[in-house]
């Protein structure tokens, strides 16, 4: 057997049935964003009785805690390195969300040995049986590492903003992953939010912005999620370390990111995408594929 096909058979064994939904938040442009809606969203969604964890694949930067004010006492590498367990790594934050540093770990994963990743794709796999939403907030702009998130997410929120370039580095990103031979529309669904507008007409007409160039030349269609509301209250929490449906449940930006839960929890299974990938140790397993790769060339 060769390495792939034993990692494979790894993931197989580990991950039977994945409940869980993998929704990765992606932006082309950084700033947009991503960090405070996947926080937002996840707390949203709690509230909705659906148990939440939010991977901050920002590596390095670590925003998730900053957002929320909490240290988490370990990382996802603690995992392999510290014999640490799932739970352990998983750190509660409010309304009982989870999230998962995800350390500094990029270059590493494509490092590991084969026994590391065992226990990185079976501690992994236990989070689809944990939890019905696994969040990934991708961290910023269009490098290898986002891109192969995004690659292998089922679901994507591709968030933008009214400015030209939040535009166009959104159109920039459909087309490196339209671009990718593993690419397969069939498998995934792209819902674009407007961020930051000034009403919900504003975040459609950048929806039909990007979706019309994105059916004309990527042959990608997308899907509108919805928008939200450009709010002095949003970074005021921010500021004060706290999410903003938690501080300010009633200022604009909250209903409309309450709004943008309802319809997430209300898609029925058929729109929701399901990948022939899917599940979080899947996902890791093709990240971890994507990245030995890189760096075998
Ligand atoms: N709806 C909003 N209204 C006003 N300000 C907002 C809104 N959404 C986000 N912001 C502002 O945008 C800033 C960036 O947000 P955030 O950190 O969530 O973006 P990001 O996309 O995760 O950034 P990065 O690419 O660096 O990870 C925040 O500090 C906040 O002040
Ligand atoms: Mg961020």
């Amino acid at each position: 057997m060769d390495q792939a096909s034993k990692l494979r058979e790894m993931v197989k064994t580990s991950n039977n049935v994945s409940n869980s939904r993998v929704i990765a938040v992606t932006s082309g442009k950084g700033g947009v964003g991503k960090t405070s809606i996947s926080v937002n969203l996840a707390i949203e969604l709690s509230e909705r009785g659906k148990k939440v964890v939010i991977f901050d694949a920002d590596f390095g930067l670590a925003n998730v805690e900053v957002m929320l004010g909490i240290r988490p006492k370990y990382n996802l590498l603690d995992l392999i390195h510290n014999d640490k367990s799932i739970e352990e790594i998983i750190t509660t934050g409010p309304k009982g969300i989870g999230f998962i540093s995800g350390g500094s770990g990029v270059s590493e994963l494509a490092a590991l040995d084969n026994e590391s990743i065992k226990i990185l794709i079976s501690g992994l796999a236990k989070l689809d049986k944990m939890y019905d939403v696994v969040i990934i907030d991708t961290g910023a702009g269009i490098t290898d590492a986002v891109m192969e998130f995004v690659m292998v997410s089922p679901e994507v929120l591709l968030v933008v903003t009214p400015e030209p370039t939040s535009i166009t580095d959104a159109y920039s990103l459909l087309k490196v992953l339209r671009r990718n031979e593993k690419f397969n529309p069939i498998y995934k669904t792209i819902r674009v939010i407007s961020n930051r507008v000034e009403d919900d007409a504003e975040g459609h007409e950048i929806f039909e912005k990007i979706n019309t160039v994105s059916s004309k030349f990527l042959n990608t269609k997308l899907e509108y999620l919805g928008s939200i509301i450009q709010d002095k209250n949003a970074s005021r929490a921010i500021i004060e370390q706290k999410p903003v449906v938690m501080a300010y449940p009633t200022t604009s930006s909250s209903k409309c990111i309450s709004v943008l839960a309802d319809k997430l929890t209300n898609l029925s299974d058929d729109d929701i995408a399901q990948g022939d990938n899917d599940g979080i140790a899947r996902i890791f397993f093709e990240f971890i594929k994507a990245r030995r790769r890189k760096k075998q060339k």
